[in-house]
């Protein structure tokens, strides 16, 4: 199958496992981001649970999606109990299609996975236990919505707490205003230039349009055409673009794989 500009259905796991070794330049991929929603936790069954357990709620709650982790609870003992058996068996899964990717990515093919900020360290740790090796977390700053955490002056005021007024300006949390993006690198076959000239990948360009330096913040891509699609998803705003001049050179053999296509937005 010649997977040149092919979108294929499908479990990632399985289709990658068709694939043939060494066959990939690149990988750029935003994949779940582990709020609960992966394999068991993600099905009908739970979600109805869920939604049950809310439906005489007045509160905002049921507007959140399921999955976000963000409808309640309190970030206790117990709950980090749950969460951590979600964070292993996120880190497990993210094992299973790291390895497959693993094996279709060249030498030297670099691999950037978006990720919250919350969820990046897991990512990374499994991608290095597959095989690739640490390069970075880039920053995808963008402009970002509200703060989702608890307000402890509106809290305390709705309580008619007297210390309402003490806590002003208190939350449990910051404006999220960038996203990580885990770049992990495939070893080398030798040095760069020996993989470069086998594999064609490998090196980053770094120098942009207006001379700068590429840092690794990469920033800037609004594009007010693109708004509609911005709101499905943030790489709309021609980060992925900047992503794959930067990190893969231009060839027609140069394949970027993108294993979490979803909607197709990349
Ligand atoms: C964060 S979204 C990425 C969105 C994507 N950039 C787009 O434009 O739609 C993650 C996507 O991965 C998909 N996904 C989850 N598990 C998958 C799997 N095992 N194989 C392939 N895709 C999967 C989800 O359906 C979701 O569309």
């Amino acid at each position: 199958m010649n997977y040149l500009d092919q979108i294929i259905l499908g479990d990632c796991v399985s289709v990658m496992s068709e694939m043939p070794n060494d066959s990939m330049a690149a990988c750029i991929t935003d994949p779940p981001y582990n709020y609960e929603f992966i394999g068991r936790k993600w099905d009908n069954k739970e979600i109805n649970r869920r939604l049950e357990r809310i439906k005489d709620s007045k509160t905002l709650v049921k507007n959140i999606p399921y999955g976000s982790g963000l409808a309640g609870g309190v970030r206790n003992a117990r709950w980090y109990e749950r969460n951590q058996e979600n964070t292993i068996e996120y880190t497990n899964w993210c094992k299973q299609w790291g390895r497959e990717l693993f094996r279709v990515c060249k030498h030297g093919a670099p691999v950037a996975v978006f990720n919250s900020t919350r969820t990046a360290a897991h990512i990374q740790v499994a991608l290095e236990d597959v095989g690739f090796y640490t390069r970075d977390i880039l920053v995808y700053r963008r402009h970002s919505g509200i703060p989702k955490g608890l307000n402890l002056n509106s809290k305390l005021e709705k309580m008619n707490h007297p210390d309402a007024e003490k806590w002003d300006g208190w939350h449990t949390c910051f404006r999220n205003e960038w996203e990580s993006i885990v770049l992990v690198q495939k070893p080398l076959l030798n040095n760069y230039w020996e993989t470069l000239q086998e594999t064609g990948v490998g090196v980053f360009k770094t120098i942009n349009e207006d001379g700068s330096f590429q840092s690794n913040i990469f920033e800037g891509y609004y594009n007010k055409s693109e708004k509609k699609i911005r709101t499905l998803y943030c790489q709309a705003t021609g980060v992925d673009k900047k992503l794959i001049l930067t990190l893969v050179p231009k060839s027609k053999e140069n394949i970027v794989l993108d294993p979490f296509a979803g909607s197709g937005t990349t």
